[in-house]
């Protein structure tokens, strides 16, 4: 059907949909930048992270003080008094690798400041890989570590799996495949924050079960499968950006 002459041609009044509110509506309420929700994408997932990092990154320096020579603050280590180096390099690019990459998952940082996030991106591919690669030669040649085979095992299995992941997400952004890149680097670091997890679930799991081999590894390896079961829902939950821009379209149709 041909719509009468002029229902076309006529500018219509649309300033309403980009300039300002409806007629009879409240106006949108103005936010500033780094306020509101939007602002949560900035620091409040950063900032949970560097949280779940606590831990093991305080335990962590506790631990190079004492190699240094200072206080001995944790309870002894045998295998890193024996050889402390290999310790000290995986304790440092820890550290490193959980508080600055807990800034890679900031939304509004990465499309503020991309170059930003590509060069710390970088750093954080050969951090992480030191973690992964140490964490690995710490499982093999660290005799008679608590946990027995199975947490032997299951160390070997994440530390194989967490190199695996950031080699996958470095390779699939050389590509621009950005979904993949995401994917394998939340998985990645999932898996490396896992220490932060374990000092609840090995807390806890050890004060129900005991310290036997079993329950020190059950409880150390459930902190992996919680991250690693959290990282599989961040990456396959709908994103809300289309949500939210579904829910506004019938509001925009309903005011042509
Ligand atoms: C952000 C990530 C990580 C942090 C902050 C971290 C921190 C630490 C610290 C502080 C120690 C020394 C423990 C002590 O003083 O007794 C350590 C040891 C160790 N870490 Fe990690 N770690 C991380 C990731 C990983 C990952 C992903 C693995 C993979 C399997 C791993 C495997 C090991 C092993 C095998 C040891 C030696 C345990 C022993 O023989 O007592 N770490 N880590």
């Amino acid at each position: 059907m041909t719509p009468p002459t002029g229902a076309i041609d006529k500018p219509r009044p649309q300033t309403h949909l980009v300039a300002g509110p409806v007629p009879g509506t409240r106006p949108a309420r103005q936010r500033r930048p780094g306020t509101g929700a939007g602002a949560g994408s900035t620091w409040r997932i950063p900032a949970a992270l560097v949280v779940l990092s606590i831990v093991p990154v305080v335990a962590g320096s506790l631990r190079l003080l004492e190699v240094a020579g200072g206080a001995q603050l944790l309870p002894t280590n045998p295998r890193i008094d024996a050889s402390p180096a290999p310790v000290v390099v995986h304790i440092v690019a820890a550290a490193l690798y959980a508080l600055l990459g807990a800034f890679q998952f900031s939304t509004r940082l990465r499309r503020r400041r991309p170059r930003w996030h590509r060069t710390t991106g970088r750093l954080l591919v050969g951090a992480g890989l030191v973690v992964a690669l140490s964490a690995l030669w710490l499982t093999l040649f660290y005799p008679g570590a608590p946990g027995g085979a199975l947490l032997w095992a299951i160390r070997l299995l994440v530390a194989s799996a967490m190199a695996a992941s950031i080699v996958l997400g470095f390779t699939a952004i050389r590509r621009r495949d950005i979904a993949s890149h995401r994917a394998w680097m939340i998985r990645a670091y999932a898996l490396a924050v896992g220490a932060g997890t374990q000092a609840f679930t090995q807390g806890v799991g050890e004060a129900i079960f005991g310290t036997s081999e079993l329950s020190t590894a059950l409880s150390i390896s459930s902190g992996w499968v919680i991250n690693a079961a959290v990282a599989e829902w961040v990456i396959r939950r709908p994103s809300a950006r289309p949500a939210r821009r579904a829910r506004a379209r019938p509001a925009l149709a309903g005011s042509r």
